[in-house]
């Protein structure tokens, strides 16, 4: 076996997920060079040819253990591949921490990436759900991904469009472990237009004093507001927001708005449709700080669950299974969870 592959058996994976909910994986195989990745599958049992891969855990819930291999790519190069003056394609392999890419790319002169800044997980899972946050997302900047496919032993290299991004959705996130994603390419540009209209980010640059802001100014403000609103995975766990903002029709939007006239309403992927606020339909059902045992939801978010301790991963579903219930009760909105669950169906 290649010395750029560790495997363990039997290995916890509380310290491996910010729900920190107890699972254990049969195998976990941790790659760090993806060239190991063909080597390293043939050694590990595979579920159906199929191995979970394993980014910083912030974006999934283990309601019960995962069946095969558990794998980690822990490769963390960060290359500038080309520059024009204009604008540069850096390549992050996998395992690079998504803020740490943010904060480099900020101090190497590029712009775009400052709105998703603090954002947990690796760069190996930011296309799988195309992160976003104040009106970025994370496809804007996308040039490419490379990925392995495992069921066939095949490399590719998808560009933006082949990666079939939409909002906190793709190509990979559409077929769960059919692509281990092993590097991510960027195109920055030396100088974007900043996105500023997004709630919050204007007053939190003027309290902060800056009235021409340059992107790291705009990453500082985006910091300050998620740490205030979002509570911190390494105190209290979560997986940030754990549902989808939902889209409905223009006209269910309008019946609602006309009932409660306070509620958010943003624009939706087309003119007749629209994207509420799950956050709002959640804390109008008296969710918000509420406790089942440790299993809660936030009293600073109610979008953000929350592990007090000891939640297992089936409390944390069964809770947002209630509460998905008391949205389509009382809104007639379904709402989905945003992470990926593992070991149980929605
Ligand atoms: N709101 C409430 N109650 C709350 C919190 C918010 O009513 O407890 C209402 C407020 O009226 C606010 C609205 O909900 O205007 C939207 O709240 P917020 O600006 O916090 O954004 P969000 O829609 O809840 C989305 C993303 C976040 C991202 C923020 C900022 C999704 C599912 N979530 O949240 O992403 O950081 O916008 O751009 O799209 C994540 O994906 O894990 C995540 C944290």
């Amino acid at each position: 076996m290649s010395p750029n592959v560790r495997i363990v058996r039997d290995a916890s994976l509380r310290q491996r997920n910010t729900f920190g909910v107890d699972a254990r994986a049969p195998w976990l195989v941790s790659v760090d060079d993806a060239a190991a990745l063909p080597d390293a599958l043939q050694a590990a049992p595979l579920r159906d040819g199929l191995a979970l891969a394993l980014g910083g855990g912030s974006n999934l819930l283990f309601a019960g253990d995962p069946e095969g291999a558990v794998l980690e790519l822990s490769g963390r190069q960060v290359r500038v591949l080309s520059e024009d003056g204009e604008r540069a394609i850096v390549r992050a392999d996998a395992g690079v921490q998504w803020h740490g890419l943010v904060l480099q790319s900020l101090a190497l002169g590029y712009a775009g990436l400052e709105n998703l800044a603090l954002i947990p997980g690796t760069v190996g899972a930011c296309p799988i759900q195309n992160i976003g946050a104040y009106g970025v997302e994370v496809r804007d900047f996308i040039h490419a991904v490379e990925a392995f496919e495992p069921g066939n032993g095949q490399w590719h290299r998808f560009d933006n469009a082949a990666c079939r991004f939409g909002y906190r959705d793709s190509r990979f996130k559409q077929a769960p472990d059919r692509y281990l994603i092993t590097a991510v390419e960027f195109a920055l540009p030396r100088r974007a237009a900043l996105k500023l209209d997004y709630a919050g980010i204007g007053e939190e640059l003027a309290a902060m004093g800056v009235d021409a802001p340059t992107p790291r100014d705009v990453a500082d403000a985006v910091i300050a507001i998620r740490q205030r609103k979002l509570p911190d995975p390494a105190v209290l766990g979560n997986a940030g927001s754990f549902f989808k903002n939902p889209i409905v029709p223009a006209a269910q939007a309008d019946a609602l708005l006309a009932a409660h006239p306070a509620m958010p309403v943003f624009r939706g992927t087309d003119a007749d449709s629209r994207k509420l606020s799950a956050a709002w339909l959640i804390d109008a059902c008296g969710w918000k700080g509420h406790r089942d045992g440790d299993a809660g939801v936030s009293p600073a978010h109610a979008l953000v669950l929350v592990n007090h301790g000891g939640a297992s991963g089936a409390q944390l579903l069964g809770l947002a299974r209630r509460i998905a219930e008391s949205v389509q009760a009382r809104f007639a909105v379904p709402i989905e969870p945003e992470p990926r669950i593992v070991g149980a169906r929605w």
